[in-house]
């Protein structure tokens, strides 16, 4: 199935507007989600039939973070959706491992962060991702720092695992 890897803000507007709209519909609800201003994403990952029908995407922010104090080059995971008529196909875990190998080239992410629920954990240890106990930073426009209450789970290029004490996003959450 084709899938689509574009910046973000070349994406149609319309396309903008479908995704918006899946993920206002999946976590739209959440009050962390109401209460804190969030990253737009720098890049987009798409799969579609052979007809062009959306089956699953999501979305990635590109951001130099700090780990213990040290710059580390980030794929930020977050949205990833398939429309819940399609689920239970494989088409996220297509989609995911299809792409992931660009987040390290062209992208140049040392690894991948997302932030996830409790019942998410057990599908994303499925497709390589570790949990890290690591306190989780990210700041707001007004320059206030909050602590990020949730599962932090990486996903490196390689079989080496890291495990850094503090994690700051040095800007809005994802
Ligand atoms: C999570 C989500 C993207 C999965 O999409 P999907 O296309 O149905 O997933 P897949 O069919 O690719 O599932 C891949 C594997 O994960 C398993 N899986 C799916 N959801 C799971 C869950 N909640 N917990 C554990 N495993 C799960 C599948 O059984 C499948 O296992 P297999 O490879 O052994 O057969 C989809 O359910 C969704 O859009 N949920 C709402 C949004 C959301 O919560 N996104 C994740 C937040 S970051």
């Amino acid at each position: 199935m084709p899938i689509t890897s574009i910046a973000y803000a070349e994406l149609p507007a319309a396309t903008q507007s479908t995704l918006g709209q899946l993920t206002h519909a999946e976590f739209g609800h959440v009050p962390i989600v109401q209460q804190y201003q969030w990253a737009t994403p720098d890049w987009s990952m798409l799969l579609h039939d052979d007809q062009g029908q959306l089956m699953a995407f999501y979305n990635l922010v590109l951001r130099t973070v700090t780990f213990d104090g040290h710059p580390v080059q980030l794929a930020g995971l977050n949205n990833v959706i398939t429309p819940p008529a399609l689920r239970g196909h494989g088409y996220a875990k297509q989609l995911l491992l299809a792409t992931e190998p660009q987040w390290w080239e062209p992208l140049g992410a040392q690894h991948g962060l997302l932030v996830c629920a409790d019942h998410m954990m057990p599908y994303y240890r499925k497709l390589g991702w570790y949990p890290v106990e690591a306190a989780l930073y990210f700041s707001q426009p007004d320059g206030q720092h909050h602590r990020f209450e949730s599962n932090v789970m990486l996903r490196s290029p390689s079989a080496l695992q890291v495990h850094p004490a503090e994690i700051d996003l040095g800007g809005l959450p994802w």
